[in-house]
């Protein structure tokens, strides 16, 4: 077994790369952002009659639990709210997996649901996405890796860092592989919804052994209101609400409220967003097709890339844009694949173009330094 596969069980009390992500990425052309630009509060046209400060939510508002499940074609009893996308998975992982349970992750991943895992006290195990096949989801690489020990299969549709979207079969198939063994599968769709032109489904619908999770943070630009759910099974959703009041209470009540505003206006703030990444993608597909010094392929879901620089350090390359260009990136390291970054293109159309220009000054500077 070498290192790349051997089961990871140290336990973790911090996560490098949500540290990072607050204190580093910031910058005048910010690159690193993992969500749509904010929507603001003047564009929900919130009167303060609408708000109010407190209200019965304890299990989740009503009327908020009610447009969650409205959203993803749900039962209401199998919404459980949540702090973001972020306290979905954390509570997900908790009512799924007990200290010393084996689970199974794509690799690469996002960052946080390992560090999540092993502070849960889990055995993480991985299984691949190769760069090779473009980050696709392929159910044998689960069916090679998965064992009778493994309680729970992780993925991200869209993927993050890849963007690469999973269809319904290849869910399908990942979920018999799961269910022979006796495990779960978690799949994080955080960035689903921005495969627009798809008009994605909740992979939930695929049987009763998936759970879910979401938010409106990243393709509505909504991160303020940490608007998140998942959608498991009623009786394993109870299972969550009940642990859930080992972390608190309820949800602040003027964000439940201002959540309700945004699902009246879902449709509007999604095609703002859809018409916003379409101008993007097109800007970051022209910049990408340009650059011989990079490996990637074109955007045509979501709001992320995953390059890999072909020669030079990217470490190097980001700190030359953060020190000089005022550009920030995703270094791969925090997605254990150092040869690549991952480039957000759900800024502002302008601050996207000018980000792309200083990038591809840096690009050209690391080449002329190059012996
Ligand atoms: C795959 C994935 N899941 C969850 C999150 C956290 O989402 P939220 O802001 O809704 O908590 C992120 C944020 O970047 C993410 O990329």
């Amino acid at each position: 077994m070498t290192s790349q596969t051997r089961p990871r069980t140290q336990r973790v009390l911090s996560s490098a790369y949500m540290h990072w992500a607050k204190t580093q990425s910031a910058a005048p052309f910010n690159l690193a952002t993992s969500g749509v630009r904010h929507y603001t509060l003047e564009r929900l046209g919130v009167s303060l009659s609408d708000l109010e400060l407190s209200g019965a939510s304890f299990y989740g508002y009503p009327p908020l639990q009610q447009a969650i499940a409205a959203k993803c074609g749900v039962s209401i009893d199998s919404v459980v709210a949540a702090n973001g996308t972020s306290m979905a998975n954390f509570l997900a992982l908790a009512a799924l997996v007990a200290p010393g349970d084996e689970i199974l992750v794509e690799q690469p991943t996002y960052e946080l649901i390992i560090s999540a895992a092993l502070y849960l006290g889990a055995e993480v195990k991985r299984f691949a996405r190769p760069a090779a096949s473009q980050f696709r989801l392929d159910a044998s690489e689960v069916e090679r890796a998965i064992t009778p020990r493994t309680r729970l299969v992780v993925v991200t549709n869209l993927h993050n860092p890849s963007n690469a979207y999973a269809d319904d079969e290849t869910l399908g198939q990942i979920g018999d592989i799961a269910a022979r063994a006796g495990a779960r599968v978690l799949v994080d769709e955080v960035y689903l919804d921005a495969a627009f032109a798809r008009a994605p489904r909740t992979a939930y619908h695929l049987g009763e052994h998936f759970i879910t999770t979401s938010s409106l943070t990243k393709v509505y630009g909504l991160s303020g209101l940490r608007c998140g759910w998942i959608l498991a099974a009623p009786a394993l959703a109870e299972r969550m609400w009940r642990l859930n009041d080992l972390f608190g209470v309820s949800q602040p009540h003027a964000a439940e409220r201002l959540s309700c505003l945004a699902f009246e206006r879902l449709p509007e703030i999604a095609a703002d967003s859809r018409a916003l990444l379409e101008r993007n993608r097109a800007l970051a597909n022209n910049f990408l097709a340009t650059r011989k010094d990079l490996e990637s392929f074109p955007i045509t879901d979501g709001m992320i890339s995953f390059p890999r620089l072909l020669t030079g350090d990217v470490d190097a390359l980001c700190a030359l844009l953060r020190e000089k260009y005022e550009t920030s990136l995703v270094p791969g390291s925090f997605f254990e694949m150092p040869a690549h970054f991952r480039l957000s293109i759900g800024g502002e159309t302008e601050m996207l173009s000018g980000g792309l220009q200083r990038l591809g000054a840096a690009l050209d500077e690391i080449k002329g330094t190059r012996k």
